[in-house]
């Protein structure tokens, strides 16, 4: 078929087969399908959408353009997690040592930050000396001893996905369920595992910001994972504040660390149990994920998965001895507090805002091209429903210098609603989907 009754069937609202897509995205790969056609194709599916057959016929073409990583020499079912991103979300530094820690075997390629979201591989890096960049053979033979590995996806996984991800950037097709899904799902097969854990984030610091958007999404990745036998399990968590307290990247291994110890800002726990529990499910460690969890909160509480962290990082070249000791992490200069102008309790707290507060500090990156400061960002000291005093703190600003400083407190401030009254507070993990 050409090219051109490609986009007219999609055009007209027909389903396409997979050779149909197969062809379409080979051809972008090597450049016979122009950009404009593309954007012509992504636009139709952007208004007439996809099938769950289309969608996984797609998502299996972006897979094909590239490698794909073969992870049959690990022993064990693989299972791997996905968080679909947030701010303040250090879920993947606490969950890949705990479920390896469990006996499941966890290689988890990750990305950086981009925009007022963080990224693991970013995180890592704040550790001294941590090496993310590990070849493939590097990565399942660190698996295979020690049960887990955080390396960054490679340009040679899913390129097609790159050159699309770009061209939706600009022809406003990002936020079309079955193009993101895809997107997310191809770079999860490629990556090898055989089990995948999605958190799907909603509320104002996630991508999809209300839940029948994050319920659609969940379902069509978990429709993708079961169409190509990949066992998939989407849970839906709230993003209405950030995770945890710590926002900025070193502050986030620390906290991380904290409740690799057993302690650690509650919701941080509770979500790390909660995917957890679903992993080592998948990963035929558990009968249910009553009993998953029972088993990851001992590994909690009796230290066996900081120890596996602190493997981790020696592994991959880290100095362990923040593990021990997380104020050898990077520090800001500059700490000024972040003082309630009220009396109240708090209502709200604007995550995007809080992220884009602490990309402005450093923390992350507005272009591509930016450069990390990992000692910088916020720390919340008080979150939704906490009472707060005037004059008394809501967050303190990490900064490496006083002007950057004041910018980010202004922001901060802008970002929390402060009442007379009780919130009406949702849960934090608000739906399953299998
Ligand atoms: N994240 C992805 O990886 N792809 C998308 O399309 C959107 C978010």
């Amino acid at each position: 078929m050409r090219v051109i009754e490609i986009i007219q069937k999609k055009r007209d609202g027909g389903e396409l087969t997979a050779a149909e897509l197969a062809e379409l995205v080979a051809g972008y790969g090597a450049g016979s399908v122009p950009d404009y056609q593309m954007a012509a194709f992504l636009m139709s599916v952007y208004f007439r959408g996809m099938t769950p057959s289309e969608t996984a016929a797609f998502t299996m073409a972006l897979v094909q353009s590239g490698k794909t990583l073969d992870l049959g020499a690990i022993r064990g079912v693989k299972v791997d997690k996905h968080s679909t991103g947030g701010v303040g979300d250090k879920t993947s530094l606490v969950l890949i040592p705990l479920v390896a820690a469990s006996g499941a075997p966890v290689a988890k390629l990750s990305g950086r930050g981009l925009g007022h979201t963080g990224g693991t591989i970013d995180k890592l890096e704040a550790i001294s000396g941590f090496r993310t960049e590990l070849s493939s053979q590097a990565f399942i033979d660190q698996v295979n001893r020690i049960g887990c590995a955080i390396a960054g996806a490679t340009t040679e996984l899913v390129p097609a996905d790159k050159k699309l991800y770009a061209l939706r950037d600009v022809t406003a097709t990002v936020d079309s369920t079955p193009l993101i899904a895809a997107s997310v799902m191809s770079k999860k097969i490629a990556g090898g595992s055989d089990a995948i854990v999605l958190d799907v984030k909603t509320g104002s610091g996630a991508f999809m910001k209300t839940m029948d958007a994050a319920r659609g999404l969940a379902q069509a990745m978990v429709q993708i994972g079961t169409q190509v036998r990949r066992k998939t399990i989407a849970v839906i968590s709230d993003m209405n504040q950030p995770l945890g307290s710590a926002v900025g990247n070193a502050l986030e291994v620390a906290e991380a660390i904290q409740t690799l110890r057993g302690s650690g800002p509650p919701d941080l726990r509770e979500l790390c149990l909660a995917l957890g529990a679903h992993m080592v499910v998948l990963a035929g460690r558990a009968q249910s994920a009553a009993n998953g969890r029972a088993i990851l909160e001992k590994l909690l509480d009796t230290g066996a998965a900081r120890a596996k962290f602190a493997e981790m990082v020696a592994a991959q070249g880290g100095d362990r001895r923040v593990v021990e000791d997380p104020t050898l992490l990077p520090s800001a200069r500059v700490r000024v507090p972040v003082e309630s102008p009220v009396a109240g309790i708090v209502g709200s707290i604007d995550a995007q805002a809080i992220g884009i507060a602490a990309m402005a500090l450093g923390a992350g990156r507005a272009t591509k091209d930016d450069v990390i400061d990992p000692g910088v960002g916020v720390v919340l000291v008080r979150k939704v429903g906490d009472p707060v005093k005037q004059g008394e703190p809501l967050a303190v600003v990490h900064a490496s210098d006083p002007g950057k400083a004041n910018e980010a407190v202004g922001r901060v401030k802008a970002a929390y609603h402060v009442a007379s009254w009780e919130p009406l507070r949702r849960p934090l993990i608000l739906e399953v989907i299998a």
